[in-house]
């Protein structure tokens, strides 16, 4: 009786140690597929921001800058699997708290994507008031996220 519990747990325990190994390449690709996105998001924002300062932005570099931003944040909440933290012995900056309180990080990232069609919108009509403006509730999102769920470097 004893033994055969033990062979379950033993069974149990290499289909556990398979199952994290199986999800490994999943959460390396969701974690790179992220950070690359976050990158490409960051240099396009600045970008945007650096074309503001100048007092007046050329539209025509906007346009495609604001649109790929919206682009990657409609798809950055499925970069964020369930064992993609520190959990995963990756270099990563998410804080467990991504998952512990889902629903108040869930809730950012949509903000998000609301900011970044905004911001894409303000783009295509070309007024940089509203550019500015969108701009400003857009980077709100950013660091309201970044405060709570990333760590520091
Ligand atoms: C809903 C939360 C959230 C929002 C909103 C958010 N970020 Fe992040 N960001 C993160 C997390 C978490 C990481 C760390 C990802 C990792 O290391 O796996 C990150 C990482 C980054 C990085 C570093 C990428 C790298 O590894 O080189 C940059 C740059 C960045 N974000 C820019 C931005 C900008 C710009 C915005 C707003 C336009 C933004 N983020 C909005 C959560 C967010």
């Amino acid at each position: 009786m004893k033994r055969s519990y033990s062979a379950a747990f033993l069974a149990f325990g290499m289909l556990a140690s398979y199952a994290a190994y199986a999800a490994a390449p999943a959460v390396t690709n969701a974690i790179k597929a992220r950070q690359a996105s976050y990158k490409e998001i960051g240099g396009a924002f600045k970008s945007i921001n650096d074309e503001l300062k100048s007092g007046a932005p050329d539209m025509n570099s906007v346009k495609p800058l604001a649109r790929d931003i919206a682009a990657r944040a409609a798809l950055l909440p499925k970069y964020f699997p369930k064992g993609s933290g520190p959990e995963a012995g990756l270099k990563t900056r998410a804080k467990p708290e991504i998952w512990k309180d889902n629903a108040a990080f869930v809730k950012l990232q949509g903000d998000m994507i609301t900011a970044a069609r905004a911001l894409d919108a303000a783009a295509a009509s070309g007024n940089a008031a509203g550019l500015s403006a969108a701009r400003n509730t857009l980077g709100g999102t950013c660091k309201s996220c970044h405060d709570r769920f990333r760590a520091e470097l």
